[in-house]
């Protein structure tokens, strides 16, 4: 494998470290300017000026070089909770929500969730698969170079397994790296809604040995929400997945505060996501146990619920951020992280530098990967994506467009867009 030698760059903007970056912390963001980067088999060999590449590395004549066009590189971005393995479509629900209905609503009435496990449960895994296939040739294309992915709309052993084996064939086949979660307790299905403890068991006894033993996924998440999952049943199946050496994460606070927040600290979970509604004290407990928060304020916007998580406050109290797309096709049906940094920055409150590390460093972290992606620094992975305006505002300042020019992944360019001229 060739070298590749990037040269011509506005800026390089980079967190820095191979650990989750909080408070002031996660806005210490490197901008470099003057900057090429070498990848060398699939890593990152070299960051600083030309001069003293050649100091350092001699002329390199052998090298593919990338022209960047006075472009600004970032860190491949990582979306660390996504539901992309899922068949059918909910355009009529979403067209019952323009009319006025509640999401809580049309899941009361047997659609939402219920409806997308309904579609998937009759889709083949090669179906499935190609639905990912799709998303992630998206996601590349917006700049994700690892994402997380999760099951839950099978809601059977066999249906969870399919999907789970449908997020590891398309990984094994596309540039983007995904890392599976199993997401059994996504809902109840309709067959156990009088014995919800027998649906439990199911997936505490049977679905989580089988995807454990199977090698399926690397953590197990639960909707811990009123109307769906209690924090006492959350706290079983996240047990019952640690048991299976499943690292815990978990839907917590998203509608309402149930405790999600506290159960992912007790529980020394990876990651809590969505906490719209987190209160004070699960703020404090998730600082306190150093759980990263994940953020999807595409869910608020596309839910239309004009509410988003408590960022700044989440910040201040030390609870390191981290940003996701939550694509899905009920409450979130995007693949864009620029759209989800946009808002961040836009209706979140973080800053350019707070937002960029949280879609990589501290995504990374979340995912149990921050030693080998999530900064350009020497040593780690080359992962890699070139945007084509001169520095890291143009990604909010320039919003609605796709900022991609190329994505690089383990030191080879993966994507390139058409050239525009400037
Ligand atoms: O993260 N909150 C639960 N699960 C998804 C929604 C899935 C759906 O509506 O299909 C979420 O928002
Ligand atoms: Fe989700």
């Amino acid at each position: 494998m060739s070298d590749l030698l990037i040269e011509n760059l506005g800026e390089v903007a980079t967190p820095v470290g191979t650990t989750s970056r909080r408070g002031p912390e996660q806005r210490r963001v490197e901008r470099l300017g003057d900057t090429v980067v070498l990848c060398r088999q699939g890593e990152i060999a070299f960051v600083g000026p030309p001069a003293e590449l050649e100091q350092a590395h001699g002329p390199l004549p052998e090298a593919e070089r990338l022209d960047g066009r006075g472009g600004t590189l970032l860190p491949g971005l990582v979306d660390p909770h996504t539901h992309l393995p899922w068949a059918g479509s909910r355009e009529e629900e979403f067209a019952e929500r323009l009319a006025g209905k509640s999401y809580l609503e049309i899941a009361a009435g047997g659609g939402g969730i219920l409806s997308t496990v309904r579609a998937t449960r009759s889709a083949s895994e090669a179906e499935l698969t190609g639905g990912v296939l799709g998303r992630l040739d998206r996601m590349l294309e917006l700049g994700t170079t690892t994402a997380e992915a999760k099951s839950g709309y099978g809601l059977t052993r066999a249906d969870e397994l399919k999907q789970l084996r449908a997020i590891r064939q398309a990984s094994q086949s596309h540039p983007v790296d995904l890392v599976a979660t199993l997401l059994a307790a996504h809902e109840t299905p309709p067959e156990y809604r009088e014995d919800r403890q027998r649906y439990l068991d199911l997936v505490c006894r049977e679905i989580i040995p089988a995807a454990a033993e199977e090698g399926l996924a690397s953590f197990c998440d639960v909707f811990c929400e009123e109307g769906v999952f209690t924090v006492e049943e959350s706290r079983q199946v996240l047990t019952a997945g640690r048991e299976h050496a499943l690292a815990p994460r978990l839907h917590a606070d998203e509608f309402v505060d149930s405790g999600g927040a506290e159960l992912a600290a007790e529980l020394g979970a990876l990651s809590a996501d969505h906490l719209i509604a987190v209160s004070d004290a699960g703020i404090e407990a998730l600082a306190a146990a150093g759980v990263t928060a994940v953020l999807l304020p595409g869910t608020s916007f596309f839910l239309m619920k004009h509410t988003y998580a408590p960022a700044r406050r989440l910040v201040e109290a030390g609870v390191p951020i981290a940003l996701a797309t939550d694509c899905n096709p009920g409450s979130s049906n995007t693949e864009s992280l620029p759209m989800v940094f946009v808002l961040a920055v836009y209706e979140l409150g973080l800053t350019i530098e707070e937002a960029l590390t949280a879609s990589t460093l501290n995504a990374a972290c979340c995912l149990g990967l921050g030693e080998k992606i999530g900064s350009i620094e020497v040593g780690k992975q080359a992962d890699l994506v070139l945007l084509d305006e001169p520095n890291l505002l143009h990604l909010a300042y320039h919003y609605g467009v796709n900022p991609v020019a190329a994505v690089i992944k383990r030191g080879a360019v993966v994507h390139s867009a058409p050239s525009r001229r400037s």
